[in-house]
């Protein structure tokens, strides 16, 4: 799947708003993620508003390209839909990382920001959304039309595979 390898960390946009259609598919592919006993415990909040958008690139400490995205998505978890306790982590990354290939299947370039387990950015995340008590942010993804290329990077190492034991 070409989408894995071309995918990377995309931080420079171009001035160019992303399309309402493009949202929902990079939405539908975070729920389309697999996760433990299907409990998709995640919830998205779409963020476009400028002032919104600036004020996370404040709030997160590594997040200043926020300041020219014209999209960021918070990738959320309600704790109340949980199956099997603290499997949300692994449901919500893979919802993300889905995200971040289906932008790549778009033309678009997305950046996974870090939230969860960084205590002071969950709290202050959660407290700029709004979230309920029982929804925590595992990470926000910045999105928008990428302004450059990046080139692909091969990390494959095959010293870090082991057969049968290690
Ligand atoms: C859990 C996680 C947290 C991350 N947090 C940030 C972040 O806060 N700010 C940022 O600019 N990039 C962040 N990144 C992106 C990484 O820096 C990036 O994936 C890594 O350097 C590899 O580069 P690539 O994505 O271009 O392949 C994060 C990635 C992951 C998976």
């Amino acid at each position: 799947m070409d989408e894995i390898f071309k995918r990377r960390s995309i931080r420079q946009y171009l001035d160019k708003e992303v399309e309402d259609e493009k949202v929902e598919k990079l939405l539908k592919a975070g729920m389309a993620a697999p996760s433990a006993g299907n409990e998709q415990p995640w919830h998205f909040i779409v963020i476009k508003d400028r002032k919104h958008l600036d004020r996370l690139s404040e709030i997160h400490p590594y997040a200043s390209m926020l300041k020219e995205a014209p999209l960021a998505v918070a990738v959320c978890a309600d704790l109340n839909e949980q199956k099997y306790e603290g499997f949300w982590v692994q449901d919500c990354s893979a919802a993300a990382e889905n995200i971040l290939l289906e932008a790549v299947n778009l033309d678009l370039g997305a950046v996974w920001l870090g939230v969860y387990p960084a205590e002071k950015r969950v709290k202050d995340i959660k407290e700029f959304l709004e979230l309920p008590e029982n929804v925590v942010p595992l990470s926000i993804i910045s999105v928008g039309y990428p302004a450059g290329d990046k080139p692909e990077s091969d990390r494959f190492k095959p010293e870090r595979v082991h057969y049968e034991n290690w």
